[in-house]
């Protein structure tokens, strides 16, 4: 039942309690209708992913919208164009925001610091490029072919430990020069063109998320996805940040572990194969299980009201909101039965994708 509907029963009830009742009843009566206007008025309080009759619903996620598979790249408007305009509200962040630096200058020190380490002295006095934080982090360099680059073999912990999962035998750490083009860029860098494996930037651009912008937006803010006025669908949304956040996917067309030519506001799922059986999902570690439940319960259940943004505030990157979001089956993901101010659930996050 949705606050509406609960609210106009209960006005219905107080008018059949004046008619009928006695004045402690009706006192009663206005004390509920208090009760639920305030709490729709309360409208930043989301309504969670409930187990109601709308996850009975069972959608084709493909049905609705359209893509750009297979279409060249558009000529989007830069982010420093964009910033341009947008350095107070969104410059005072962005640098330091995890999208704007997944793909970041290796400073020399860092890079003389890993150039120290014995079993990748000789590549890592070469690399240009870091990603990764606290996890893993892999080195790169420029490829010759322009808008390319290559990647280290081994993925490196912050304390400076080597590991070579696929190392072969025998084989040093090397630069592989393929592998960032066709494995990693479509979630690490902005607009990879399939064909050539090149992409716009290193990095994410607020392309990624916002779409093709026409800077008539600044007259129209309607124009340009995420924005208030224009208030995506939340199966918009989801494509948006699902095109990177599913990391169990495949694209239909190219084969490759991302998205072929995504567009805010296209319908990911057109072709990008994802499995969100019970089964998949109960696999996934309980980050990437979050995800892909929220995914599931807008695209599959219909469900409309919890997306990534009901809890995830990307500019000034913080997940505070999500202490306001009602309780559903999605908290037991991190937080015991007992309640989010017990203790929490603790989980590690791999991912066989991003090898680590
Ligand atoms: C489908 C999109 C996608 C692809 C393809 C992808 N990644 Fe990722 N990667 C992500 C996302 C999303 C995260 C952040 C996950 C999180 O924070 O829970 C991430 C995180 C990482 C991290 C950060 C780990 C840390 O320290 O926090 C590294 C390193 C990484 N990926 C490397 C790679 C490499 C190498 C490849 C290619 C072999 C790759 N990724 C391919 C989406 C992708
Ligand atoms: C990873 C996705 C992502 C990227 C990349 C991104 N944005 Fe956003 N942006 C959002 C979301 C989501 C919102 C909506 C705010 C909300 O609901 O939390 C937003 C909101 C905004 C707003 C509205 C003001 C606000 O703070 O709500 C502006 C302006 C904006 N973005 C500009 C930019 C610019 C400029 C860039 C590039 C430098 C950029 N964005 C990159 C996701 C992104
Ligand atoms: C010529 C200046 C200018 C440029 C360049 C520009 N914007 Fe804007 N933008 C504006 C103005 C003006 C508004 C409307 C004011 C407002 O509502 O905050 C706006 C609004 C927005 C909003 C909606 C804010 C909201 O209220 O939710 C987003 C998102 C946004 N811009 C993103 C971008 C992105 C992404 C780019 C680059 C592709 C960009 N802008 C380039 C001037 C600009
Ligand atoms: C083009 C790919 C891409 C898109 C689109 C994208 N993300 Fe991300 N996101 C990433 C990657 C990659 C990382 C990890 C960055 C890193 O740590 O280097 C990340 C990290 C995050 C994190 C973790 C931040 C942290 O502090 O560890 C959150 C939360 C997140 N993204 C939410 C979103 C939301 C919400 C959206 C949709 C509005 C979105 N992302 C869209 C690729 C993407
Ligand atoms: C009900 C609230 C809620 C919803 C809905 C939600 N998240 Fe989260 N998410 C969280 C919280 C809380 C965390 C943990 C925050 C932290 O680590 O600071 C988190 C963590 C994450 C992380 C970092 C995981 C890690 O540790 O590496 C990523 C990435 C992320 N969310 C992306 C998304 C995306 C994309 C969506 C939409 C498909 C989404 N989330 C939907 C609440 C939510
Ligand atoms: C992906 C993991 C994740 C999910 C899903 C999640 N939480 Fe949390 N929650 C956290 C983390 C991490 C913290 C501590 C950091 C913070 O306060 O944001 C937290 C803290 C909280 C707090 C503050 C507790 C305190 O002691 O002050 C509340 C309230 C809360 N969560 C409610 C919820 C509710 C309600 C849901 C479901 C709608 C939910 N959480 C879903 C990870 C998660």
């Amino acid at each position: 039942m949705t606050q509406e509907t609960l609210y106009c029963r209960t006005i219905k009830t107080l008018v059949s309690n004046l008619r009928t009742m006695k004045s402690s009843a009706i006192l009663l009566a206005l004390y509920s209708v208090a009760v639920v206007t305030s709490s729709i008025l309360r409208s930043d309080v989301v309504e969670p992913v409930a187990a109601n009759q709308e996850v009975d619903q069972q959608l084709d996620p493909a049905a609705w919208g359209s893509d750009h598979v297979g279409q060249p790249i558009p000529e989007f408007v830069s982010g420093d164009e964009c910033l341009f305009c947008h350095r107070k509200d969104i410059g005072s962040t962005w640098s330091d925001d995890p999208h704007a630096t997944t793909v970041r200058r290796l400073e020399s020190e860092k890079r003389d610091a890993w150039a120290s380490i014995a079993a990748i002295k000789k590549p890592a006095a070469d690399a240009e490029f870091l990603m990764g934080r606290d996890r893993s982090i892999r080195l790169l360099k420029r490829n010759p072919a322009y808008g390319s680059l290559a990647i280290l073999s081994a993925r490196l912990l912050p304390d400076g430990t080597v590991i070579d999962d696929n190392r072969a035998e025998g084989s040093d750490v090397h630069w592989k020069g393929q592998e960032f083009g066709q494995k990693c860029a479509g979630c690490h860098a902005t607009a990879v063109d399939h064909a050539t494996e090149s992409f716009s930037a290193l990095s994410l651009d607020c392309y990624v998320c916002h779409g093709n912008a026409s800077l008539d937006h600044s007259n129209d803010s309607s124009t340009i996805h995420l924005s208030k006025k224009r208030d995506d669908e939340a199966r918009v949304v989801i494509s948006v940040c699902g095109q990177c956040h599913i990391r169990t996917g495949k694209s239909r067309s190219t084969g490759s572990p991302f998205p072929n030519n995504f567009i805010a506001g296209d319908n990911l799922f057109r072709d990008f194969e994802v499995d969100l059986s019970d089964e998949a999902i109960a696999g996934l570690n309980p980050a990437d299980r979050h995800i892909l439940k929220n995914i599931r319960d807008v695209v599959v259940h219909g469900v409309s009201k919890t997306t990534c943004l009901s809890c995830h505030q990307v500019h000034g990157n913080s997940s505070r909101k999500h202490h306001r979001v009602l309780k559903s089956p999605l908290c037991l993901d991190c937080h015991y039965e007992s309640g989010p101010k017990s203790k929490r659930k603790s989980y590690e996050v791999h991912s066989k994708l991003c090898d680590y």
